[in-house]
């Protein structure tokens, strides 16, 4: 049984009982229309915890003025009877006024920098300064043992490591695998925004992401690979934001150096945007 809970006070009573009784509690933020992606990191997070939360809260501070806010999909009813049968316990479900009682714009902030600089922090002004923000809120609210955390969104991840650490919160991350469909595409909630022809088109994603890999295992030199990145994604109709190699914490990697790499593309088809990445040695 699932318990949907949209107030703070019960929330607090329910997770003092089940820390009383000596349990270990996990969180799972999403913003809802929950699919197989997010279903795995319930199941993650059961692995890690005596109890698992997840919030599904769509927020407002992590929308820039021309995208999706009002249009961002939302399925309460789905979504909570997705969790229920991944074996989540409680479902925080709180409205803006909850998480924001002075109202979105008059709300403390949250502002990581440095790997906020780059790539979705450039394309998207002030986004991360909402993901940093509700999460911190989040992790105040529940105040679970272990946040878990999809690594398809891998800078957001870093985003939220840079400020735990940086914040000391109390909570142990776990960074779950990315879920993706037979054909590679990483699932997303914006996925359904894609017309029959350009879901078709959108495992190019995913095949550009290998070949990156392929091409910097094999000694190509970095510029030479984005660039080859960026006119497949082009040649197959994407407008691109970026397709780039980075290191873990989202710098330019030396050429030749050895280390851990990320191939990271952000691109639309249509009006919707799509972000995906590959982790690999080089
Ligand atoms: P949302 O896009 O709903 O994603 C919730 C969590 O699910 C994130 O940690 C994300 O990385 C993970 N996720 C999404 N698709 C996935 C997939 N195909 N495989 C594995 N994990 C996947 O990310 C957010 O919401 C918000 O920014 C949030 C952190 C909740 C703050 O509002």
């Amino acid at each position: 049984m699932i318990e949907t809970v949209q107030d703070l006070a019960t929330l607090r009573v329910r997770v003092a009982e089940w820390k009383r009784a000596g349990l270990r509690v996990a969180l799972v933020p999403t913003m809802g229309n929950l699919h197989a992606g997010h279903f795995s990191l319930i199941e993650l997070a059961r692995r890690h915890a005596d109890r698992v939360v997840a919030s599904v809260f769509v927020n407002p501070t992590q929308f820039g003025p021309n995208e999706d806010f009002a249009r961002y999909p939302r399925t309460p009813q789905a979504d909570a009877e997705g969790l229920a049968a991944a074996g989540c316990d409680v479902l925080w479900l709180p409205s803006v006024d909850t998480m924001y009682p002075y109202g979105a714009d008059a709300a403390v902030s949250v502002r990581v920098p440095e790997v906020t600089a780059t790539l979705e922090g450039a394309h998207r002004p002030g986004h991360f300064d909402g993901v940093a923000t509700v999460v911190s809120r989040l992790l105040l609210q529940v105040q679970p043992d272990v946040a878990v955390f999809g690594r398809k969104d891998y800078q957001q991840l870093a985003v939220i490591r840079y400020m735990v650490r940086d914040l000391a919160f109390p909570v142990e991350l776990v960074a779950a695998p990315t879920f993706r469909a037979e054909d590679g595409l990483a699932l997303s909630s914006r996925n359904q925004y894609l017309s029959t022809e350009e879901r078709a088109c959108a495992p190019v994603i995913y095949r550009t992401l290998q070949a990156m890999r392929g091409a910097v295992q094999g000694g190509a030199s970095r510029p030479g690979v984005e660039a080859q990145a960026a006119a497949a994604l082009a040649e197959a109709g994407f407008q691109v934001d970026y397709a780039v190699v980075r290191t873990p914490d989202l710098r330019e990697p030396v050429d030749g150096e050895a280390g851990p790499r990320v191939a990271l593309i952000a691109a639309r088809l249509g009006s919707t945007r799509l972000i995906d990445n590959l982790e690999f040695d080089a």
